[in-house]
């Protein structure tokens, strides 16, 4: 047994201060947490994950007070984002205190700090600060092995892990993660620069900019096809997030996305495969395929779902999964986002 599941906080807490791992929900996916001060642990996360070691991960605190012994330089605009935002699915990407491990920020000269909401997750984190100081980190990339769909259940952390056999982990059970895809990442380690999103997320650039005093046009997206694209020769570019890699989040069962007009045409070419087929509101279109589902047109709810759907359907077996894609604004980029990962795999 290499998976423990339970819901004691107070032992989740001891363990991670005795170098153990801990998987416990946040509200954005499961995170698989170790102690940021406590390099053996760090590194047994990277091993369990499949992490190569040149993608950073984020540490996890408890409350805004504790950023401070993780990063060396806190402006303004990220106090302004901590007070709006924390605790919450909003990441912060700072110049780095010289006690963060090289490991953590894979050798970078900043780091990623989030305070995330979710109540076991709050508990979990204030514990382990009551046991061991008030400003304790968690490091804690998604409960996945890498490149693999985030989990959003306790069950998807436990078919996870649960086949390997080289570590333990407790596995905090709690409510499913709510927002249901990786926090917003944003780059604010450049003083002078304007702030840049690195991964799109849950929280959108015109909330972002509302709180920091400026136009929504002027917090943009960092990423591009070109990064995706360059991204894709691991040995010479040293990804500043690990999304940026054009095959990730991927289900094992071949993923297409589609537009509505296309459908006919495509269902037609797939006569005899076993095709499950996802709309972004209603398809009607049951009786030609094998499976027809659908998720809300609304972005935030569709997020929420959106990796539970990809793990049912991926166990079941189809020959194909199509995802009808939704629009292309603003609202739908962190889910479009995760969708052209997860087909691009193919
Ligand atoms: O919602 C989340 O953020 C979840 C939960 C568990 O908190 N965590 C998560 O961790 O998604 P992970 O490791 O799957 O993704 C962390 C992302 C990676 O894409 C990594 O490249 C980026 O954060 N990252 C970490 N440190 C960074 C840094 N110093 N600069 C830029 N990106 C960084
Ligand atoms: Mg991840």
């Amino acid at each position: 047994m290499t998976v423990i599941r339970g819901h004691d906080v107070g032992e989740a807490a001891r363990r991670l201060k005795a170098g153990q791992l801990v998987a416990f929900p946040t509200e954005t996916v499961y995170g698989l947490g170790a102690n940021a001060l406590d390099e053996m642990a760090i590194q047994a996360v990277f091993e369990v994950k499949g992490r190569p070691s040149n993608h950073p991960v984020i540490v996890h605190v408890a409350d805004a007070r504790a950023v401070a012994a993780w990063a060396r330089a806190v402006s303004t605009a990220a106090k302004k984002l901590m007070h709006a935002f924390w605790p919450g699915p909003l990441t912060l990407v700072l110049p780095k205190h010289p006690q963060v491990s090289p490991s953590i920020t894979a050798g970078q000269d900043t780091v990623a700090i989030r305070c995330p909401a979710h109540p076991k997750a709050q508990q979990l984190l204030q514990a382990f600060a009551h046991i061991t100081n008030k400003n304790a980190g968690v490091i804690a990339p998604s409960a996945n092995r890498f490149g693999q769909v985030s989990p959003t259940t306790s069950d998807h952390v436990y078919a996870e892990f649960s086949k390997q056999k080289t570590h333990e982990i407790y596995l905090l059970e709690g409510a499913s993660a709510q927002v249901g895809i990786e926090s917003t990442i944003l780059d604010l380690s450049q003083p002078k620069a304007m702030p840049r999103i690195l991964r799109p997320g849950h929280i959108q650039p015109k909330e972002i900019a509302k709180v920091l005093g400026l136009k929504e046009d002027e917090v943009r997206f960092a990423f591009s096809e070109q990064r995706v694209a360059q991204a894709q020769d691991k040995t010479q570019f040293i990804p500043r997030v690990s999304g940026s890699l054009k095959a990730h989040y991927a289900p094992s069962t071949p993923l297409k996305l589609f537009r509505r007009a296309q459908l006919n045409k495509m269902l037609d070419q797939a006569k005899g495969q076993r095709i499950a087929v996802v709309g972004c509101g209603p398809l009607n279109i049951e009786n030609q395929v094998q499976r027809c589902e659908w998720l809300p047109a609304e972005p935030k709810t569709y997020a929420t779902r959106l990796y539970e759907t990809l793990r049912r359907l991926d166990e079941i077996g189809f020959d194909a999964l199509w995802f009808e894609q939704p629009a292309q604004t603003n609202a739908w980029t962190a889910v479009n986002d995760r969708l052209l990962r997860a087909a691009a795999a193919f």
